[in-house]
């Protein structure tokens, strides 16, 4: 026991206090540094005997050896320490999920349309595409529509601020009926004089607006018109193909049509064609889903046919009103929201 011994207890005090490598290299200088504690011990011995010298020499260099020991093992523990809570930081948790970039999904009435697109395709049916904006002649006036018809209301019809080459408003067509027009004329222009009618089927879906908007108007909405005209094309092949439809898209057989007389200013007869499921949560209860009928003579004139020579059907259905339906859908409106909790359901 000697004076160094509260030397040594105070720097192993000092050492296991130092939190970081720094703090220990200062509690290190404070006694093994330049002017440090054991150092200047050292300093003077020089004052000393020779005998003193050796016996205090050895003394400090025990005291020293201690301090020094003391200094390295807590240099290693602050070490490890630092090299743990750097790996616990950079933890990596491989269970937790991925961070994945969003995929987008098929809109439900996109969906739906894709599908009416493929069955009709597979019944030998074009498909067509039309402008959004057109002239009152397609939308109404070649539709047989007499010019004081209601459908050209500004109730109904929305207009664009632009004439056409008649002087008349354009507008956002209220129906796809104008592709009906447009695409018979391509045909009658390519085959006039032709021996034999070849076959137009056709149907053209997209988009219509009208003004009106509640749970299942939207003014901006989808309609899928279809077209068959031929020499030999009756009411008969309008049932098997709309049947042949309705069964393909709700993918069942259980299922029942029904014709009901109507009026529609482009055809004659007319009819709208109801529907029936007669299995599932709609069972039993008739579903609008399309108006219909016997191409109007004047309107097959108007497409540039001889109306004694060429006869046709056609149809023009909701095909938001066809999604809702399958998907099971009671709000038009949830449609063209965007609201993703909603959509992500379909993705
Ligand atoms: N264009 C009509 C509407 O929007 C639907 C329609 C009825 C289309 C009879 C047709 C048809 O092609 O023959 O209400």
């Amino acid at each position: 026991m000697n004076d160094l011994k509260p030397v040594v207890d105070s720097a192993l005090a000092d050492f296991a206090q130092a939190r970081t490598p720094a703090e220990l290299e200062d509690a290190k200088a404070r006694y093994l540094g330049k002017s440090g504690i054991v150092t200047e011990q050292l300093k003077a011995l020089g004052a000393l005997s020779p005998e003193q010298k050796k016996a205090r020499g050895a003394e400090i260099n025990v005291a020293k050896q201690a301090i020094d020991a003391s200094l390295v093992a807590r240099r290693a523990e602050l070490a490890e320490a630092q090299l743990e809570s750097r790996l616990a930081a950079q933890a990596l948790d491989v269970t937790l999920p991925g961070r994945t970039r969003g995929t987008g999904g098929i809109h439900p009435v996109s969906r739906a349309l894709e599908r009416i697109e493929a069955i009709f395709a597979s019944l030998g049916f074009e498909v067509a595409d039309g402008p959004e904006i057109e002239t009152d002649w397609y939308s109404f006036t070649a539709l047989n529509n007499p010019d004081n018809h209601p459908a050209r209301s500004m109730q109904d019809t929305f207009y664009v601020d632009l004439k056409d080459d008649e002087g008349r408003w354009l507008n956002l067509r209220p129906h796809t009926s104008p592709m009906q027009i447009r695409h018979a004329q391509a045909h009658a222009k390519k085959h006039a004089g032709a021996a034999t009618m070849p076959d137009v089927r056709v149907i053209a879906p997209g988009r219509t607006f009208r003004v009106d908007n509640d749970a299942t108007h939207s003014p901006m909405f989808h309609q899928v018109e279809g077209l068959w005209l031929g020499e030999d094309v009756s009411f008969r092949d309008l049932k098997a193909v709309y049947l042949d439809f309705m069964q393909a898209f709700f993918e069942t057989s259980e299922l029942k049509l029904r014709f009901r007389p109507s009026y529609f200013p482009f055809t004659e007869p007319s009819a709208e064609i109801d529907l029936m499921f007669e299995t599932g949560p709609l069972a039993g209860r008739w579903l609008e889903v399309s108006g219909s009928g016997q191409v109007h003579p004047q309107v097959v004139r108007n497409m540039g046919f001889d109306a004694e020579r060429v006869i046709g059907f056609a149809f023009g259905s909701g095909i938001d009103r066809l999604a809702m339906l399958r998907y099971g859908i009671d709000d038009l409106r949830l449609f063209f929201d965007g609201d993703l909790r909603f959509l992500r359901q379909f993705a």
